[in-house]
């Protein structure tokens, strides 16, 4: 299994420790901390797989869980390492999403899959992936699967910052001119897909889908307005941001989905 050269360079130069930090950032963290806490009991073991340089695990250890983290990159790993405090009991190993075989089956009541399906491009390896996590994870276990979303990304990164140039994707073949479904290859770094994806993709597992979440909504949309908010106003928008993010009128638009699964029985 060959490490993507773009994917080491991307996080070799990326801020990833940060991208959390600015409020627009704080919408996707405290989604998926709420989701996630809904569901973990006290004592309970985690997983995070493509851990990055671990905003969640940490934040979990010190919680008090028991979290195994798994991240590709060496230089992801090196922070993770730096970041971590003599209280937690969390553990980080270099590996890949699409084998798992140093963890044994059946063994975490979470496993977080937030980052790895972004930059996986052929419907095989990503069901690799989640094949992987549902057998890592216990039988009635819960697997939270992020994606990146085409039309949030177009919309924010394309038509609105003009970070991805929407007349040249279309004219790479990289967005269905018709259609404008995307097309990412490995060197574009980011796979993006549509709900519809999400749910061909899972649709071979025995799972039952608990919650399909706009982890983000519109927040990096509206980055400028929402880093500029109060702490009262910005706390109103997260209350909106909570009663609205499972409509499926906001989850096409999202530049952030979460897709929580159980585990129903070994596929
Ligand atoms: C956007 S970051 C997310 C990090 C963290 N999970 C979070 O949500 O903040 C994606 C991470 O997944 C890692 N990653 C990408 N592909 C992977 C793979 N096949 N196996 C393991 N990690 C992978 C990347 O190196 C990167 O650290």
């Amino acid at each position: 299994m060959k490490t993507s050269q773009h994917l080491i360079e991307f996080y070799n130069n990326y801020d990833e420790d940060n991208r959390l930090e600015p409020k627009h950032g704080m919408v996707e963290f405290f989604t998926t901390m709420r989701y996630i806490q809904q569901y973990l009991k006290s004592g309970e073991r985690v997983l995070e797989v493509g851990a990055g340089t671990g905003r969640y695990s940490h934040a979990l250890a010190r919680q008090g869980y028991i979290v195994d983290a798994v991240e590709l990159v060496e230089h992801n790993i090196e922070v993770f390492r730096k970041n971590t405090q003599e209280n937690e009991r969390i553990t980080v190993h270099q590996g890949n999403a699409l084998d798992l075989s140093a963890f044994p089956d059946n063994q975490y009541d979470i496993t977080l899959v937030l980052g790895p399906l972004y930059h996986l491009y052929t419907i095989d390896e990503k069901r690799q992936a989640i094949r992987e996590a549902i057998r890592v994870t216990k039988l009635g276990g819960i697997i939270f699967a992020a994606y990146v979303i085409s039309d949030g990304c177009l919309l924010d990164e394309g038509f609105r910052r003009n970070n991805i140039n929407v007349m040249k994707y279309i004219q790479m073949g990289l967005l269905d001119s018709e259609t404008f479904a995307a097309k990412s290859k490995p060197q574009d770094l980011f796979e993006l897909v549509r709900k519809e994806d999400v749910d061909e993709l899972m649709s071979v597992f025995p799972t039952t889908r608990l919650h399909y979440v706009a982890t983000d909504g519109l927040a990096l949309m509206m980055r400028e307005v929402i880093d500029r908010m109060d702490e009262e106003m910005f706390e109103l928008f997260l209350k909106y941001h909570y009663v609205t993010c499972e409509r499926s009128d906001f989850v096409g638009v999202t530049s952030h989905a979460l897709d929580i699964f159980k585990n129903k029985k070994k596929s």
